[in-house]
């Protein structure tokens, strides 16, 4: 499997990759996963990055690139990889097209996560994560204490509410959305590799139309 998830801020990209995970074994690559982690380090990037961020805007795609690149080196890449948050813009995409070709694993199907944008301004203030497992909860669709049973921390969530998911910031990552990343849509129909799924229903029922819309096989319950 080597896919795109494509899709708007809250529209399911990261919650549908740990199913796939789970199901398939395929490693889910993050951009917004990796800034984070390099700002928690406080390494020089993380901290270049994380004022753009907090701002809901675009890191520099150089930097970006770089992380992909040497991400997509490492050996379980080779399995294949769900790219969550990447690529963001025309850039992106034209230089990913490029790496994957020198690499020799072109890309299977972008899957546009579509959804009505009402909706991503609940699913972006209720997100909460715990800080001990990593597991997302969102306050009105999955709160602290519904299934599944999380050993890691023991049911009992220390929440953490992400810089970005503040209301004065959701509403900047929306319109990036909608100038840089939304393009990616007639981009990738062009490419005959554009994959659509209804985004706005229940979590399963998501994630069955994914893996209908890229041929994978049924997941074992
Ligand atoms: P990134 O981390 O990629 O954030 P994003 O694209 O804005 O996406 P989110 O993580 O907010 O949402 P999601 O679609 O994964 O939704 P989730 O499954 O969590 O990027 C953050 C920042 O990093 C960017 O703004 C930018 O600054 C920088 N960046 C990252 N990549 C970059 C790049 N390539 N180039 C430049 N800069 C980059 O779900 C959201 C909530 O909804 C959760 O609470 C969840 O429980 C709930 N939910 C999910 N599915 C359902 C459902 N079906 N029903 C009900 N609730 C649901």
């Amino acid at each position: 499997m080597r896919i795109v998830l494509l899709g708007a801020p809250g529209s399911g990209k990261g919650t549908q990759s740990q199913l796939l995970i789970k199901a398939y074994g395929v490693p889910q690559i993050s951009t917004g996963d990796l800034l984070r982690e390099a700002v928690a380090r406080g390494t020089e990037l993380g901290v270049r990055a994380k004022a753009v961020m907090d701002a809901g805007k675009l890191v520099d795609d150089s930097i970006v690139l770089g992380m992909i690149r040497e991400r997509l080196a490492q050996p379980d890449a080779a399995r294949g990889f769900i790219l969550d948050g990447f690529p963001r813009n025309i850039a992106q995409a034209e230089a990913l097209q490029k790496l994957l070709g020198e690499l020799g694993a072109p890309l299977e199907a972008v899957v546009l996560m579509d959804i009505e944008m009402d909706v991503l301004f609940k699913r972006l203030t209720g997100r909460r994560i715990c800080q001990d497992s990593g597991r997302v909860f969102n306050v009105f669709t999955s709160p602290p204490g519904s299934p599944p049973h999380c050993a890691r921390c023991n049911d009992m969530p220390r929440l953490l509410q992400r810089p970005d998911d503040r209301e004065e910031v959701i509403g900047k990552r929306l319109e990036v959305y909608e100038a840089q990343t939304k393009p990616l849509v007639d981009y990738y129909r062009a490419a005959g590799l554009l994959r659509i799924v209804a985004a706005d229903a229940d979590v399963q029922t998501v994630f069955d139309n994914l893996c209908r819309a890229v041929g994978a096989p049924p997941a074992a319950q």
